[in-house]
């Protein structure tokens, strides 16, 4: 009896344990952030826009459910330390536009950092750690973007602990991503922590070079998949990679956007839209809501792909999928067209990672290509295909019994 007691007193200890809530994030979340287009401009009304825009334009049917508001939503504390929104730009207060983004059957999401201030300067949570994460569930928060500036003298894994702490302590299921800029190497640590971190430095909407701002830089799409190479066995159900959100409709031309898109579906990166929404163009809405290309980014084994082949500025990438399938990306980061010619049997695939193998001389695949949306015949025969400059073509192989 006494052992009994003895067990059931460590088993509710264990269950008490601060630990990340797991299962959030099986698939890559997808959602929205406000900060690639309307940064500290942002108000209650773009927020509600997003998340009016995100169910009538088929997003939240392509799987798109987080709203989140990033940062320069603060005001300050009052007299018992508790932060306030800033009332200009959110005069109904933040749970009430959680209500809202939930009555739409979406999922909220919110911002700070582990600092004194954000990186918009804004009042942040050292210190009130625990008070945030009580504030942050009690309006109905399920997402927290944790930010790194101001963050001198802390310890990344420590500080990051501390509101994972916070946010379970709270006991509302949030899922916690890390925005640590690949700074501290979080692939190593993090998975414990948080449901994604990300893995470099902002992204800007340009497509192959550095923005440099004076005191810091932002990085192009072909920058930032880069230096997700190295990490890709990091990658996995419920601790994701993150290379920041989508800079889709933010300016790149719309095959740029459609190979940033498919890129970040290949690397099993979170999808989160940065453009307006309400205002977005026909060609916008038809690269983020292509649920072909999406499948592959939220395929259930949730294994990341790698760079398969590089030639003449052609890439090749490769990921594994469910059901013994393949997803072949083609991507052209040269200034001219491509004019493909792919022999499949000159190119089996043995994934040395995962020991994942396509041999096409003994089994032949059905092609289907993403963005065409058609068939493309077997792999039996060479793909053939003319590839647009910064442009990419995304197929999918399905055994052929
Ligand atoms: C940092 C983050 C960005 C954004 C801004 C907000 O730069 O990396 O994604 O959240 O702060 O100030």
């Amino acid at each position: 009896m006494k052992q009994l007691i003895t067990l059931a007193v460590l088993l509710l200890s264990f269950t008490m344990y601060a630990q990340k809530y797991d299962g959030l994030a099986k698939t890559p979340p997808m959602g929205w952030n406000s900060w690639n287009k309307f940064a500290c401009d942002v108000s209650e009304k773009h927020v509600r826009e997003a998340a009016d825009a995100m169910v009538s334009s088929g997003m939240k049917d392509a799987g798109y459910k987080y709203i989140v508001i990033d940062d320069c939503w603060q005001g300050e504390r009052d007299s018992l330390g508790f932060i306030q929104p800033d009332l200009k730009r959110f005069p109904s207060g933040i749970k009430a536009l959680a209500d809202y983004v939930h009555s739409l059957g979406l999922k909220f999401g919110i911002y700070s950092d582990v600092g004194w201030k954000t990186c918009g300067g804004k009042t942040a949570s050292r210190g009130h750690e625990f008070q945030d994460a009580i504030s942050y569930a009690s309006w109905g928060v399920d997402y927290l973007k944790y930010d790194w500036c101001s963050s001198e003298f802390l310890n990344a894994k420590g500080a990051y602990i501390t509101m994972r702490e916070a946010l379970y302590a709270a006991r509302r299921p949030i899922v916690f991503s890390i925005c640590e800029w690949g700074d501290n190497k979080p692939w190593e640590w993090a998975a414990e922590v948080g449901h994604l971190w990300r893995t470099t430095g902002d992204i800007s909407p340009v497509f192959d070079s550095v923005v440099n701002h004076g005191t810091w830089n932002s990085f192009g799409v072909m920058q930032i998949v880069d230096k997700q190479i190295d990490i890709r066995k990091y990658n996995g159900p419920d601790h994701w990679n993150d290379p920041d959100m989508l800079e889709v409709g933010n300016g790149m031309s719309n095959n740029e956007d459609k190979a940033h898109f498919t890129m970040w579906c290949i690397l099993s990166a979170p999808l989160i839209a940065g453009n307006d929404l309400f205002n977005m163009s026909k060609e916008t809405k038809e690269i983020l809501t292509n649920a072909e290309v999406i499948a592959i980014d939220q395929d259930s084994l949730g294994i990341s792909g790698y760079k398969y082949s590089s030639v003449d500025g052609l890439e090749t990438w490769v990921k594994p999928l469910q059901n013994g399938d393949w997803a072949v990306c083609y991507l052209n980061r040269s200034k001219k067209e491509y004019d493909l010619n792919y022999s499949w049997q000159k190119n089996n695939i043995v994934d040395t990672l995962t020991g994942k193998k396509a041999d096409f001389e003994k089994d032949k695949y059905g092609i289907r290509d993403l963005w065409a949306h058609k068939d493309a015949g077997t792999t039996n025969k060479n793909f053939t295909a003319k590839i647009a400059s910064r442009d990419a073509v995304l197929v999918r192989l399905s055994l052929k019994k």
